[in-house]
């Protein structure tokens, strides 16, 4: 069969020179016209199977990526490569950055070409071969202790579970994560073993690694003494990460608190991130500090959810004046029930397990539509509220906007 190519950019030469290049190799059906920036999503929604997709910098560069992490986000069967004539290392980062395999410098060298686009060709064959689809990674992140991040990642995990998405939940708290203990499972191996085997690893010694709740959700654990932490690498964990989310729809990560290469690796390498924060004005400093940090890192604040967990109503702090101070959109608000919440951990059962008729159990299966629609519909979230921001206008300097 033929493989799709579908080239997206602004009045680009470049692209016009590779579509006649491409067209050369009977290999590739080339898609007759290059969609604009504007038209990419809609032109590639209804392609099935897989397709490369070209997207050339070139018009405007941000508008590019911001398309390109779209399309990373959306559509699981596109493989992106970019193209531009500015081929700087800071260029070129920003561009694997947003989901490009291969980034091609212009002007064109086309054995350079080639070799990319016969690269991506090995990986589509192998993946045709296996039958598998790459799951998502959703990495859950907070920078402040206690705020709730491992009960939003175990009960996403469940929720997901419940919706027929099969998931493996990973706890990269290495050196105290506490995924086991929420779900009282105990585990016989642990991210430890899959490290020390990466290079002879099956389906079945894959499987054989995770532990199993009774929800359906797979565990992957934190290894048993928290000194071995230190003896697993970023590399590690990104080869981990690959093999989970070609056995799982999901791939649901509980994430450390403190910021080092290899939180910075998974915040890169997840489709979305959640972070969860409380409405209390030192959670939400925290926060602010964390979606700066972000910022600096380069992370596309398209793939970055604010959760508010334990949300109470009140007149002093709205969800307009968190909005405002944090430069960027609620995208679900999960209820204070800490009676429901502290008797789903002690039963080692989820939320929606122990109590399905709780506010905080609606609030979970609401958030887990939320999550996978944003894997599905059109369109991105809309621009933050802008009104005053009360309270937290004192201390929080307003950013910009950031979805
Ligand atoms: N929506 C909620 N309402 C009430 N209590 C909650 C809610 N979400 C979580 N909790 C409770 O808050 C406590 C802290 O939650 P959790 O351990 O998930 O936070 P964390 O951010 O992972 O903490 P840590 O810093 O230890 O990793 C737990 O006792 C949990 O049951
Ligand atoms: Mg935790």
């Amino acid at each position: 069969m033929k493989l799709s190519i579908c080239l997206v950019g602004e009045d680009s030469l470049a692209l016009a020179s590779l579509k006649q290049e491409l067209e050369k190799d009977v290999a590739f059906q080339v898609e007759p016209r290059v969609y604009s920036y504007g038209e990419a999503l809609e032109g590639l929604r209804n392609k099935t199977g897989p397709v490369i997709a070209v997207v050339d910098l070139n018009r405007d560069m941000e508008r590019a990526f911001g398309i390109a992490e779209d399309i990373k986000l959306k559509f699981s069967n596109v493989r992106l490569i970019m193209t531009s004539p500015s081929s700087t290392p800071e260029t070129i980062l920003r561009a694997m950055r947003s989901g490009a395999e291969e980034f091609l410098a212009q002007p064109f060298n086309w054995s350079e070409v080639r070799k990319s686009f016969d690269a991506i060709r090995k990986k589509i064959d192998a993946h045709a071969v296996r039958g598998i689809d790459r799951g998502h990674i959703v990495a859950i992140s907070s920078n402040k202790g206690g705020v709730g991040s491992t009960t939003v990642a175990a009960n996403l995990a469940a929720s997901l579970v419940a919706q027929r998405k099969s998931v493996c939940l990973v706890d990269l708290v290495l050196q105290f994560g506490s995924v086991t203990s929420f779900l009282n499972i105990d585990a016989s191996y642990t991210i430890l073993d899959l490290v020390k085997n990466l290079k002879r690893i099956d389906p079945l010694f894959l499987d054989g690694s995770l532990v199993k709740h009774v929800s359906g959700i797979r565990v992957l654990a934190e290894p048993f003494y928290a000194e071995d932490a230190r003896r697993i690498t970023p590399a590690d964990i990104d080869e981990i990460l690959d093999l989970l989310a070609q056995s799982f729809d999901f791939v649901v990560v509980d994430t450390p608190k403190e910021f080092d290469d290899m939180l910075a690796l998974v915040l890169d390498k997840a489709n979305l991130i959640l972070f969860v924060t409380e409405m209390d004005v030192p959670s939400l400093k925290s926060a602010h500090r964390a979606f700066e940090l972000f910022e600096r890192m380069g992370i596309y604040d398209k793939k970055i959810r604010l959760i508010l967990n334990r949300y109470v109503k009140s007149k002093l702090m709205t969800l307009e004046s968190v909005e405002k101070a944090l430069g960027a959109k609620v995208f679900w608000t999960l209820p204070n029930n800490y009676p429901v919440a502290i008797a789903a951990v002690n039963q080692g059962l989820s939320i929606q397990e122990c109590d399905p008729r709780s506010d905080i159990a609606r609030g979970y299966s609401g958030l887990t539509q939320a999550v996978l629609s944003t894997f599905t519909l059109p369109g991105a979230p809309k621009a933050a509220i802008d009104e005053k921001s009360g309270i937290l206008g004192r201390w929080m300097p307003a950013r910009g906007l950031t979805k």
